[in-house]
């Protein structure tokens, strides 16, 4: 049966790297024949040019049409005098809660090979396997009201609603569960119930929760404690479960710890496991077009996208395995290159995991 998958390429370095990807999904898609379709459609500043909003009803439709999506990134530098409300950001907020992709899931593994790539000590971090699931459609990112008022003194005041219903941290939750069965069996959920009622609500839904899975571990951290037990002993983690703004910040912080921003691979699920699959760097405007970035990120969603929408989890295995390869061939691109190691391309490194497979 035939498979559609929405190639979205975005901004900055997004054509580069979607590009690599699509030659491992095409490379898998040969060998064994998955029957994969591509269509094809503009997220984000490009759309902004076209179209003059950043997701364009056409977009919309053919992202209902598919099986999954394949996104660069987006945004960048010419389009951030825009307005507020049509932003490049604003398309890929949209696409996220019009498809309900409500469970973002952001795996930071590290890589052997790339111990010495860390800003950290290669012991804390060898062995590292965490497994952040980020509520993707809901918190603060979505919450009303929200914008910019005028007080009567005549002074400026932005504001925003950090608001998360019974449901929304029910789903997320389960979902964390879920994956911690089928893996280190614990659940840690971050939130700041010392100071906001809304993740006061938070923690009172995981500890009901957690009754219906007595297997899995669960335990509770605030946010800024989290982020600093993140660099201390990262170790510690299985899976993290947050909400949509903490979840966005301590995936960047964990992405460090596995040597490059340029390695974290990135689902957005929606209750059926359909799926948007990205990195989760941004689009890189100051290295786009010198063909530099790192497409290892976006091949490992494509991996992700095999696993969770496509229902091929021996091809994730293989493009997972691809990449360890290159790795152990001493295959680097910049944000990785440790000295004695080979300096490739974008493209040098799309071209090698295709060889590896
Ligand atoms: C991410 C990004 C986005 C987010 C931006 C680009 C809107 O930082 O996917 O982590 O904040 O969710
Ligand atoms: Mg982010």
């Amino acid at each position: 049966m035939s498979k559609t998958v929405l190639i979205l390429p975005g901004d900055g370095i997004g054509p580069e790297i979607v590009a690599e990807a699509k030659k491992v999904l095409d490379a898998i898609n040969k060998s064994g024949s998955l029957g994969i379709e591509y269509s094809h459609g503009k997220l984000g500043g490009g759309s902004i040019d076209e179209c003059g909003v950043p997701l364009s009803d056409e977009t919309l439709a053919l992202a209902r049409e598919s099986d999954a999506i394949l996104l660069g990134a987006v945004g960048g530098p010419k389009w951030d005098q825009i307005d507020a409300a049509i932003r490049p950001e604003k398309g890929l907020l949209k696409i996220r809660s019009e498809l309900e992709l409500f469970a973002n899931l952001r795996p930071a593994i590290l890589y052997p090979q790339l111990a010495e790539a860390s800003t950290l000590k290669p012991e804390v971090v060898s062995g590292l396997d965490i497994l952040i699931v980020r509520e993707l459609t809901g918190g603060i990112y979505f919450g009303q009201p929200r914008g910019i008022r005028t007080l009567e003194n005549g002074e400026r005041q932005g504001y925003n609603t950090y608001v998360y219903a019974e449901h929304e941290i029910e789903r997320i939750g389960r979902n964390a569960f879920e994956m911690a069965r089928k893996r280190g069996k614990k659940v840690c959920s971050v939130d700041k119930a010392n100071v906001l009622e809304a993740t006061v609500l938070w923690r009172e839904v995981m500890d009901r929760l957690s009754a219906e899975y007595p297997d899995v571990e669960l335990s509770h951290m605030y946010v800024d404690n989290a982020a600093m037990q993140l660099v201390r002993a990262p170790k510690q983690f299985d899976v993290i479960v947050t909400g949509n703004m903490f979840g966005d910040i301590l995936s960047d912080a964990a992405a460090m710890l596995t040597g490059s921003i340029g390695m974290l691979p990135s689902a957005s699920l929606d209750k059926n496991g359909c799926g948007m699959y990205e990195p989760c760097h941004g689009s890189a405007p100051d290295i786009a077009g010198q063909g530099i970035a790192n497409p290892l990120a976006t091949i490992l969603s494509v991996a992700m996208m095999l696993r969770y929408s496509l229902d091929m989890p021996e091809a994730a295995v293989q493009v997972e395995e691809a990449v360890s390869k290159v790795l152990d061939q001493g295959l680097r691109t910049a944000d990785i290159y440790t000295d004695g190691m080979q300096k490739v391309s974008t493209s040098e490194m799309g071209d090698a995991v295709v060889a590896a497979l």
